[in-house]
C-alpha cells in the first residue's frame, strides 16, 4: 500500500512541487492549505491530490486533521512541514504581530504537526519528517529577524527530534532552500532580488522542483540512515 504523506502548505509554491514530486514517487499525498480555497481547488483538479483545509498554527485543528486523515487513510508516515510566510521589516519597523505570525506559522506549525503525527509513526516503527528551513535561517538576512529565527528554530528542532525518533525508525531532516522562484521571493523588491541573484554561483533562482527532489530523496524508505541532517539546496550561495 502506498505510504500516506501530508504536506503543509502543499497546494502552492514549493509545497505544490513537493506534493507532486511525492505523488510521482508513488506516495498517497494529502496537501494542506490554510486559506486560499480557489488555488487549492485548482491544484486538486489538476493533480487529483486531496486537499485539506486547516490552520497549521492551531494546535487543536492540527490534532483533529491528523486524526481525521488517519481514520480515513491510515497512519501518516511521511510529514512535510512546509507551510511558511514572510513579514519582512527591519527590527525598528517590525511589530510584535509580525514576529508572532512568522514564529507561529513557520515554527509553531512544525511542533503541532510533528507532535500530532509522532505517535502513529512510532507505533508503525517507520516515519519520515522533513521540515523546510531556509538559507536565511543558516546565514541570517537583513529585514528578517522573525523569519531567520523561525527557520533557525526548525534546524534545531530537527536535530533534537531526530535523536528521539531514531530508535523507532523515524528519521527527521530539514531542507534549507536558497532563493527559489516563488511568489514569496518575487515579492522581494526587484533591486534587492537582483543583488541576491548576483550572489548565487549557479546564476539563477532555484526551481520549486529542485526542492521537491530533495524531499523525495529524504523520505525514501532507503534514506533510513539519514537523520538529523540539513540538505542545502541553494545553488552554492551559502555553504553551511
Ligand atoms: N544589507 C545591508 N543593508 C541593506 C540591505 C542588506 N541586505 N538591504 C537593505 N539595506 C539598507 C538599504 O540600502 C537602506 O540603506 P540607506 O537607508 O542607507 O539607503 C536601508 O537598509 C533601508 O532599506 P530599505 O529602504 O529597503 O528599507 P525598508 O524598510 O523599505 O525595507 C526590507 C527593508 C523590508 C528589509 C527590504 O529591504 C526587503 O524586503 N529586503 C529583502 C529581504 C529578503 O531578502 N527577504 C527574503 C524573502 S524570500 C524568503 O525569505 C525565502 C527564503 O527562505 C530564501
Amino acid at each position: 500500500m502506498a505510504r500516506i504523506a501530508l504536506v503543509t502548505g502543499g497546494t502552492r509554491g514549493i509545497g505544490a512541487a513537493i506534493s507532486i514530486a511525492l505523488q510521482r514517487a508513488g506516495r498517497h499525498v494529502i496537501a494542506n492549505y490554510a486559506g486560499n480555497t480557489a488555488a487549492a481547488e485548482a491544484f486538486a483538479k489538476e493533480t487529483g491530490i486531496e486537499t485539506v483545509k486547516f490552520d497549521a498554527c492551531d494546535y487543536d485543528q492540527c490534532a483533529a486533521a491528523v486524526a481525521d486523515i488517519t481514520a480515513r487513510h491510515g497512519t501518516i508516515e511521511i510529514l512535510v512541514n512546509n507551510a511558511g510566510i514572510t513579514r519582512d521589516a527591519v527590527i525598528g519597523k517590525m511589530s510584535r504581530d509580525m514576529w508572532d505570525a512568522v514564529i507561529d506559522t513557520n515554527l509553531g506549525s512544525v511542533f503541532n504537526l510533528s507532535k500530532a503525527c509522532y505517535d502513529g509513526m512510532k507505533a508503525n516503527k517507520f516515519g519520515r519528517i522533513v521540515s523546510i528551513g531556509s538559507i536565511n535561517g543558516q546565514a541570517g538576512q537583513y529585514g528578517q529577524v522573525n523569519y531567520a529565527s523561525a527557520k533557525a528554530g526548525i534546524h534545531g528542532f530537527t536535530k533534537a527530534l531526530s535523536l528521539e525518533g531514531a530508535r523507532y525508525g523515524i528519521t527527521v531532516n530539514a531542507i534549507a532552500p536558497g532563493y527559489v522562484d516563488t511568489e514569496m521571493v518575487r515579492a522581494v523588491p526587484p533591486e534587492v532580488l537582483e543583488k541576491i541573484i548576483a550572489k548565487i554561483p549557479r546564476g539563477r533562482l532555484g526551481s520549486t522542483e529542485d526542492v521537491g527532489r530533495g524531499v523525495v530523496f529524504l523520505t525514501a524508505d532507503e534514506a533510513d540512515f539519514i537523520t538529523g541532517s540539513t540538505l542545502s539546496i541553494n545553488g552554492g550561495q551559502h555553504m553551511y
